[in-house]
């Protein structure tokens, strides 16, 4: 059966049918409802992804003008880059490339803030490779050149997702050398970027236990295609591609005292294991962060003793996507669910941070007018009118509760030796 979170993680539309045909007709009804909604105000708040987006996003209003007062104020030693670097972390965030130079205030924003920057989508195979003899850099090489201008870091997120194939490659694959294909991609998207990236996710979500394989591994295009040695492949090939890049393995739901993430937390554990069996090149294990208030699920010691068993590996670990999904607090009061998103935040961050091996922060986004919780159709079954408050700035760029907990969480952090010195600092 597929979950909630299966779904949110596959953006897929056939799963969004497939929980509309279980979920309550009432539910059924307020979706049906809200296509006639207003089109989304503009195209800085929208998805870059083809595969979400079934629903109109909230209007915000126009773009702020410029950079609220009280979020200029929190420039230079206020900033979250600034209480991280205090203590030997780096805060960023991902962005949408297409809003930046476009978009003052969040330029600004964003400079002002981070120390990091990851692109949303612009990384990934469907926006790199239109078809099989196109790049398309244009996106990313805009990203790079921002970060450059501002002294910043960029990750690099993802080379092998199952969720990023384009349709000429999986329409195509049976005719087609994927292999290869995957070994060409890698060796020219790291390739170019050689030197600028502090980390890549190399491989993103490869675990799937109940797909029923006795590794646990997911049953996706590039396990089909190629069989369970493509993470091997991918990783030595990124490696060869850019010896400086931090080679990251990345996943979702390792974050609660739940049997369905300590299932996944034993699955990647054996796969980090067998991997350093074969000295498959590796330095840091990506914990994405999509977290919920008013979850049933605690944060605690599973987290603790998981990001523990990856230091004991020698390994970094990043918190790579980090948001607060605030759909099940039952209040609609803003205070009540801003105060539940901040304590989550805090919760993780108190767990996490406390291990010196954590090394960067970064949330899946910069404020609440872009984030991809709006998109995803579990979101408009629970709160089709409710537009999620789960970042640190809100739509208008005003400081959250949230932003202030983050802060909080790194001045409690543990002094660290940094993952790398920013080579623009
Ligand atoms: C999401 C983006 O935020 C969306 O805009 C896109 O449509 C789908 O992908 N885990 C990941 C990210 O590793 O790449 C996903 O990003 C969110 C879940």
């Amino acid at each position: 059966m597929l979950t909630r979170r299966d779904i949110l993680h596959q953006g897929l539309r056939a799963g969004a049918i497939a929980m509309l045909r279980t979920s309550s007709a009432h539910a059924l009804a307020s979706w049906q409802a809200s296509p006639s909604q207003k089109a989304a105000p503009d195209k800085m708040t929208s998805n870059t992804s083809q595969q979400l987006q079934h629903y109109p996003l909230p209007d915000f209003g126009p773009l702020p003008a410029e950079l609220p007062a009280e979020s200029r104020a929190l420039a230079g030693k206020a900033s979250l880059k600034a209480h991280a670097d205090r203590h030997g972390l780096i805060a960023g965030a991902a962005v949408v490339v297409r809003a930046l130079g476009q978009d003052k205030a969040l330029d600004e924003l964003i400079a002002d803030q981070y120390g990091i920057l990851v692109p949303e989508g612009e990384l990934k195979w469907v926006a790199l490779r239109p078809s099989q003899d196109r790049f398309d850099f244009a996106l990313s090489d805009t990203l790079f050149e921002f970060a450059r201008h501002r002294r910043m870091l960029v990750r690099g997120h993802t080379l092998v997702w199952h969720n990023s194939v384009p349709k000429w490659l999986a329409e195509g694959a049976a005719s087609l050398d994927v292999r290869q294909l995957l070994v060409e991609h890698i060796e020219t998207v790291v390739g170019r970027y050689r030197g600028r990236v502090h980390s890549w996710d190399v491989v993103n979500e490869a675990i799937l236990p109940k797909d029923g394989q006795a590794d646990g591994l997911r049953k996706s295009f590039w396990f089909d295609s190629i069989g369970p040695d493509y993470i091997e492949l991918a990783y030595r090939t990124a490696r060869a591609a850019d010896p400086n890049a931090r080679l990251t393995y990345n996943d979702y739901g390792v974050e609660t005292d739940s049997a369905e993430d300590s299932e996944r937390r034993k699955v990647i554990l054996a796969l980090l294991r067998s991997m350093q069996q074969k000295k498959i090149p590796l330095d840091a294990v990506g914990i994405q962060g999509h977290i919920k208030a008013a979850s049933q699920n605690r944060i605690g010691s599973d987290l603790r003793e998981y990001i523990a068993a990856i230091q004991a590996m020698g390994l970094e670990v990043y918190l790579t996507e980090l948001d607060v999904n605030e759909d099940d607090v039952a209040s609609d009061d803003v205070s009540i669910r801003d105060a539940a998103v901040a304590e989550t935040y805090r919760t993780f961050l108190g767990v996490a941070l406390a291990n010196p091996a954590v090394k960067l922060v970064l949330t899946w986004g910069v404020s609440d007018r872009r984030t991809w919780l709006n998109d995803g159709p579990t979101h408009h079954l629970k709160q089709p009118n409710r537009p999620q408050r789960s970042l640190p700035f809100d739509p208008q760029y005003r400081p959250a509760p949230a932003f202030f907990a983050i802060c909080g969480s790194l001045d409690e952090a543990p002094k660290r030796t940094p993952t790398t010195r920013n080579q623009y600092a």
